[in-house]
C-alpha cells in the first residue's frame, strides 16, 4: 500500500511517500530562514508559504519517485495540533487529492506521528513509554498500539524545545536555538550550576520556565560567559529534567521499550541521557533517525499507513485542530485497505 503524507502544521511544508511501511521519499521545504527574521514563527506568513509550496513539492515528490498520482492508495495529512491556518492548507490539499483520486483520507495526530516515526527504522514494541519533546510540547505517553496513546504527563509551562529557543534568543544565537546550542555544547563542559526544576514532587509533569529564567539570570551575571560551557550546562539540565521523569514513569508502567521523538530528540546529550535511563532498566531505546526527529512528512505517511492497515480513515468533513484543543478520536473504521489495494 502506497501512502502519501502531507505535513503543514508549523513552519515546514513537507510531503512523503511510504510503501508498505517503508519510506520511498521524503521532501521538506523549511521556512525557518524567513521566520528567523522575526525571532519566531509568524502564523500568517507560514500559511502563505505552505500554500505556495505544497503543490510544487508534491509534483517534485512524484517526479523524484517515478510515481503517478493514481498509484497512491491513501492520503494522510496532519490534522493537528498546530497553527490553524497552516493545518488548513495541508488538510485542504489532502482532501482535494482524496476526492480527485477517489482514495481514502486519513487525518493524523502530529504528536503521535513524531513518536510513531521511530517505526521507520525500528520494529515498534508495545506497550511503550513515549517521550515527546518538541518546540511546542513535552509529553510522556503510555502507548499500547499505534492508535492508543494515554497521556501520563505534560509541561505545565514551556516546552523543552521552547526553553532551548528562548534561551538561544537571549544569547543572540540564530533561531531556532536548540540545534545551535546542541552544536556549541560539543566542545564545552557543563560547569554552570543550573536548576533541575519541578523534580521534588511525585508527578510525571514537566516545567521549564524556571530553568529558562535561571539560565538567563546566570548568563546576564557572567560578563565573561563561556558560551560552550554554558550550552553544555543547559543540555545537561534539560536532559536531566526529561530523564528523571522518564525513569519515574518506568517505575510505574511496565513498558517493553522507550521511544523518544520530537525536535529535541536530535540533541546528542539529551538522547544519550534518555538512552542511559532505558538501558538501566534493560529496555530497548527507539529513536527516529535524526533527519526525522523534527517536523517531516515521512512520519505522517508512516502513521497514515499504520492507521490505514487498521482500517481507520477519515471523512471529507475532517476538521483541523489547533494547538490547545483535544483531537477527537473520530476515525471511520470502514475498509480493509490491504485487501482493496491494487
Ligand atoms: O518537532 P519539531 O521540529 O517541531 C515542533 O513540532 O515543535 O521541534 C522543534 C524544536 C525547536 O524548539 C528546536 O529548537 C528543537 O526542536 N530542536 C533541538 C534540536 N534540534 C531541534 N533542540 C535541541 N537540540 C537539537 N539538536
Ligand atoms: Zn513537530
Amino acid at each position: 500500500m502506497l501512502v502519501l503524507g502531507v505535513e503543514t502544521s508549523c513552519d515546514e511544508t513537507a510531503v512523503a511517500l511510504v510503501k508498505d511501511g517503508r519510506l520511498v521519499r521524503s521532501l521538506t521545504s523549511s521556512q525557518a530562514e524567513l521566520h528567523s527574521l522575526f525571532g519566531g514563527v509568524v502564523p500568517e506568513l507560514a500559511s502563505r508559504e505552505h500554500y505556495r509550496f505544497v503543490g510544487p513539492l508534491f509534483d517534485k515528490l512524484l517526479g523524484d519517485s517515478g510515481v503517478c498520482a493514481s498509484d497512491i492508495d491513501a492520503i494522510a495529512a496532519t490534522r493537528g495540533p498546530g497553527l490553524l491556518g497552516s493545518l488548513l492548507v495541508g488538510v485542504a490539499f489532502a482532501k482535494s487529492l482524496a476526492l480527485a483520486l477517489d482514495r481514502p483520507l486519513i487525518g493524523v495526530n502530529h504528536l503521535r506521528a513524531h513518536l510513531l516515526a521511530t517505526g521507520l527504522s525500528n520494529t515498534l514494541l508495545f506497550p511503550a513509554l513515549g517521550v515527546l519533546a518538541s518546540g511546542g510540547h513535552t509529553l510522556l505517553y503510555w502507548i499500547k498500539s499505534p492508535d492508543d496513546f494515554e497521556t501520563l504527563g505534560t509541561t505545565i509551562d514551556d516546552a523543552a524545545g521552547e526553553a532551548f529557543d528562548k534561551i538561544g534568543q537571549f544569547l543572540n544565537l540564530p533561531y531556532p536555538g536548540g540545534p545551535v546550542i546542541d552544536q556549541m555544547a560539543l566542545g564545552g563542559e557543563p560547569s554552570y550550576d543550573l536548576p533541575r526544576p519541578y523534580i521534588d514532587n511525585d508527578n510525571l509533569d514537566f516545567s521549564f520556565s524556571g530553568l529558562k529564567t535561571a539560565a538567563i539570570k546566570i548568563a546576564r551575571e557572567h560578563k565573561d560567559l563561556d558560551i560552550r560551557d554554558f550550552c553544555a550546562s543547559l543540555n545537561e539540565a534539560i536532559a536531566d529534567a526529561l530523564a528523571i521523569k522518564t525513569e519515574r514513569a518506568l517505575e510505574r508502567f511496565p513498558a517493553e521499550a522507550v521511544w523518544f521523538a520530537g525536535g529535541v530528540a536530535a540533541n546528542n546529550r539529551v538522547r544519550k541521557k534518555l538512552e542511559d535511563a532505558a538501558e538501566r532498566r534493560g529496555l530497548p531505546f527507539l529513536v527516529p533517525e535524526k533527519r526525522f526527529c523534527g517536523d517531516n512528512a515521512a512520519m505522517i505517511a508512516y502513521s497514515g499507513w499504520l492507521l490505514a492497515k487498521a482500517g481507520k480513515t477519515s471523512g471529507l468533513d475532517l476538521e483541523s485542530i489547533p494547538r490547545g484543543r483535544k483531537i477527537p478520536d473520530d476515525y471511520r473504521k470502514v475498509i480493509d485497505l490491504d485487501r482493496e489495494a491494487p
